[in-house]
């Protein structure tokens, strides 16, 4: 059979800190799955992965910890890159986007669309205001800023997206921006950038994706069509930055490429580097049309925009034959024990920090985060489900049915394959049977299917027990026949077991394959009914999965919450004095005391309460954000302090007409700022 070539990528993490487990379940366990079965399948696969080390993330982490920005970024990509090696994830290559070929290959991507003589000129160049931090003289691009979502509430969204509802922003839709280095409110100055049109790939986007891609899971295709329906803008693909790829043209001196503009484009990089070498394989055959490439990535649902519209669109205006992905399955997210992982509040579970703790369960953890995968929806990493997926089912189930078929086999034929003898109905229906989970198992991972894909094996597994069960080859007296052919049954079956379940437990299913004496673990040889040899020597057995006892578990549990209560009090520090203002300054701010007269929720926000305000001078509208802490009814006829010169803003197509001052806490809980007796509306603060 012809082979089928494969460009399998996953998302480059930012090198700014560990892996954390919903980073492995989302992109890198599917991904290596995948990847595994293709391979086995005898597929022309390429497994491309790498670091992220460009963009404001890395400088935010770089500032807090005193260090350039090259200092962090090669701590974490090491970090990253043997905490993958370690779990088994066969990447073919791991690099970073500050290799010179990629520096090399965004900076000539970037030419082409750039320069306006060329056939492929593509980007267009645009004056615009951006947010800019007098205090630190910068632009703030991306997380130097944040800001109340215009569309959710979330008051810490980034000038670049909101994490919580997952919208891609530009920073002047953020409603109360603040600068992230100085915690001031930022000014608006005009600057020049590259922009990708993509209101002009709008059409083509629809068809190729809507009409084209209905195949994609329906998470995906959802987010696109919402997108594509909400209308497409261009988008800057340049920033004011110090850290990253400059803008290779002219007028681009101080600024560099938008971190999403080079980060995919390190998947052709590092094919290249990956390649470089070879003498009978080119990057083109994997990246272009005439290669016939299957253009697969693997990410987590924030990224799918990137993935599914910004980076085909680069692609497609790069005009020069590039493929476009086939599949992007995108995973939901994983939490923790309930709540969202969170790097900032140390809400984690490590991957480096578990392979010290468990180095011998690399195993258990991809099948806990595999059957647990948050494929179509968020789900739930909990220790005490990780146990119970160990003791209960790998153990239980797997473990256990393998040792019983390797124990008997080594009571009754000091451990030689016993040749089948009489095949009878059961054993006749259970090999039948057996044979189905090569196909099961191959559909569920060509849907993208993993944690179906994984169930099926263990049915398979379930199949193994239930036979010994039924058949209670310990019990049968004076026939070693009826025995031998049972016990091969079972081997066979745990054979295939070693072959169907290496993508999935690759170190377990090496032991058993060599163990059974299976000479070729190929994906076909599931289908046969004879892949051990009559007479071979099994292993003396071992147990495939030991027991994780409790205390093991509430010493996790325990680190948990201790790392937990360690990054708040780390955060409960104060925050830094501002720059000082001079009285004249202060004076311009006019703060009164009011009172809610009338309190509100804003309809379809989560966050927001429309307040009628008694100023003493009016009354007034003013939209606040505080919903979360504070419920309509229980406010009115409260006092608060309210800035009344606020250039009035609209919200939520509400015009505000000031802004309530509130106090913050540690956990960013919000309280009133309020006088201690009652004052007559429009009293001044100062
Ligand atoms: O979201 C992230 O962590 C990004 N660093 C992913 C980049 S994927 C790709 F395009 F490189
Ligand atoms: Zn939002």
């Amino acid at each position: 059979m012809t082979q089928q070539r494969y460009t399998i990528t996953t998302a480059l993490p930012y090198a700014n800190g560990p892996l954390h487990l919903g980073h492995v379940a989302g992109v890198y366990i599917p991904a290596d799955i995948y990847v595994r079965y293709l391979r086995a399948k005898n597929e022309d696969v390429i497994f491309i992965g790498g670091t992220d080390e460009h963009g404001v993330p890395i400088t935010i982490k770089a500032k807090n910890e005193g260090v350039t920005p090259q200092q962090v970024v090669d701590k974490y990509h090491n970090i990253i890159g043997d905490s993958l090696k370690q779990l088994g994830i066969t990447l073919d290559v791991f690099s970073k986007t500050t290799s010179k070929t990629h520096f090399e290959t965004a900076s000539e991507l970037f030419r082409r669309v750039a320069d306006e003589k060329s056939d492929n000129w593509a980007l267009t160049i645009e004056e615009t205001l951006q947010y800019y931090d007098e205090a630190n003289k910068q632009f703030l691009a991306d997380r130097y800023i944040t800001g109340t979502c215009p569309n959710c509430g979330n008051e810490k969204a980034y000038g670049d997206q909101c994490e919580k509802c997952g919208t891609t922003l530009n920073a002047t839709d953020l409603i109360n921006p603040k600068s992230t280095l100085s915690g001031n409110v930022p000014v608006l100055k005009l600057t020049r950038h590259w922009f990708l049109p993509l209101n002009q790939y709008e059409d083509w986007l629809k068809t190729w994706i809507l009409e084209d891609h209905q195949d994609w899971k329906t998470n995906v295709y959802g987010q696109c069509k919402g997108w594509l329906e909400a209308g497409l803008h261009p988008r800057a693909v340049t920033r004011d930055l110090d850290w990253g790829i400059p803008v290779p043209v002219e007028g681009g001196e101080g600024k560099v490429l938008y971190v999403w503009f080079d980060a995919p484009i390190g998947y052709i990089s590092f094919t290249k580097e990956l390649l470089e070498n070879d003498k009978t394989r080119k990057w083109e055959d994997y990246w272009k049309e005439e290669g016939k490439s299957k253009l697969i990535h693997f990410i987590g649902k924030d990224n799918i925009v990137f993935h599914c519209i910004i980076f085909p669109t680069m692609l497609k205006a790069f005009n020069d034959d590039y493929i476009l992905p086939t599949n992007v399955p995108a995973n939901e997210f994983l939490n923790l024990e309930g709540e969202k992982f969170s790097t900032s509040g140390n809400w984690a579970v490590w991957l480096h920090e578990f392979l010290l703790d468990f180095p011998d369960k690399t195993d258990v953890l991809r099948y806990a985060l595999c059957s647990n995968m948050p494929e179509t929806k968020d789900a739930d990493f909990t220790w005490k489900d990780f146990q119970a997926k160990n003791n209960n089912e790998l153990a239980a189930n797997l473990g256990n049915f393998v040792n019983r078929a390797f124990v008997l086999t080594h009571k009754f034929f000091n451990g030689a394959v016993p040749a089948y003898s009489v095949v009878e109905e059961i054993d006749a229906n259970t090999l039948a049977l057996a044979k189905e989970f090569h196909g099961k198992v191959s559909e569920s991972l060509d849907k993208f299917r993993f944690r179906e894909a994984l169930s099926e094996l263990m049915k398979l597994s379930n199949l193994g027990n239930k036979y010994l069960a039924d058949t209670e080859p310990w019990k049968i007296k004076d026939n070693p026949e009826r025995v031998g052919t049972i016990l091969r049954v079972a081997l066979e079956i745990a054979a295939k077991i070693s072959v169907l379940g290496s993508p999935f437990l690759p170190e377990t299913s090496k032991k058993m394959a060599t163990w059974l004496g299976v000479a070729s673990t190929k994906w076909s040889e599931a289908e046969k009914d004879d892949l051990l040899t009559d007479g071979f020597v099994i292993a003396t057995p071992e147990l495939l999965f030991a027991k994780i006892e409790d205390d093991v578990i509430a010493a996790q549990l325990e680190k948990l919450k201790a790392s937990k209560a360690t990054a708040q009090q780390a955060k409960s520090t104060v925050m830094p004095q501002k720059e000082n203002v001079s009285f004249e300054e202060f004076s311009k701010m006019d703060i009164r005391i009011g009172t809610i007269i009338e309190a509100e929720k804003v309809p379809k926000t989560a966050k927001l309460l429309k307040l009628k305000i008694d100023t003493g001078i009016d009354q007034r509208t003013v939209v606040s954000g505080i919903a979360e802490y504070y419920s309509p009814e229980d406010i009115i006829g409260k006092q608060v302090s309210i800035l009344v010169n606020l250039a009035p803003r609209n919200i939520k197509g509400i015009e505000s007409q000031g802004m309530i001052l509130m106090a913050e806490n540690s956990k960013g809980e919000l309280a009133f700022v309020s006088p201690v007796k009652e004052i007559d509306n429009g009293g001044g603060v100062r």
